[in-house]
């Protein structure tokens, strides 16, 4: 895996930040990756809890807690996180489509906010009807038995990211160049 080999100036950023403000939006960036990620681990205690534990009413509670408390919040990290990334892409050297860690992470925080609005939130209204009527029982949804897969797809792709962040692997994202830009010697080269 090879590191992503920086350029030598910051001429190519949108706009450039001044060091302050840079270190600050980064600090942002990384406690709103850091709160998403507990904000599913949260989530992923909660199904667990709705699921095996034994006392029905703790049972409920956790499903209705699920309903009330994770949605909102989870979508409000996901946009701080998404973006303070595209602050952090557009003002530095690093750009949004020019490496490959920037864009397959802009790339995961656009399908997993997208997720939480078109998968999560419709369901949510089912998992808080489910837990209060689970003292007396009930079926159980679908909503119920496909809630496993938000806190699993999240926090795999936010590990990814956080890994990506991190190593900043792959290198840069090479664009063909038009033909006009390449000289006549090297289009005769060319195959
Ligand atoms: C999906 C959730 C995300 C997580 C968990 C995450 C996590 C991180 C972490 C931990 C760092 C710090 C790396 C370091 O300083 O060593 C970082 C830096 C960075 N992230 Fe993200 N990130 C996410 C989304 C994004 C998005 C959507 C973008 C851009 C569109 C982005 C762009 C950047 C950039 C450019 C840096 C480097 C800033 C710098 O060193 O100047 N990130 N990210």
């Amino acid at each position: 895996m090879t590191s992503a080999v920086a350029p030598r100036t910051q001429q190519a950023a949108v706009f450039v930040l001044g060091r302050r403000w840079r270190r600050a939006t980064l600090i942002l960036h990384i406690i709103a990756g850091g709160a998403w990620i507990g904000i599913d681990v949260m989530v992923a205690v909660l199904v667990g809890t709705g699921r095996f534990a034994t006392d029905p009413e703790l049972r409920a509670l956790a499903y209705r807690a699920l309903a009330a408390f994770v949605v909102w919040p989870m979508l409000t990290s996901g946009l701080v996180c998404l973006a303070t990334g595209l602050v952090l892409g557009l003002c530095t050297k690093w750009g949004l489509l020019r490496y490959w860690w920037v864009a397959v992470k802009l790339a995961l925080n656009l399908v997993l906010c997208t997720l939480i609005v078109v998968a999560l939130e419709p369901g949510m209204d089912a998992v808080a009807a489910y837990g209060r009527g689970l003292t007396t029982g009930g079926e159980a949804p679908n909503e119920i038995s496909s809630l496993f897969f938000p806190p699993a797809v999240s926090l795999t792709a936010l590990t990814i990211a956080t890994v990506l962040g991190v190593l900043k692997p792959w290198g840069r994202i090479r664009r063909r160049r038009p033909a006009a830009a390449i000289g006549p010697r090297q289009r005769e080269e060319a195959p």
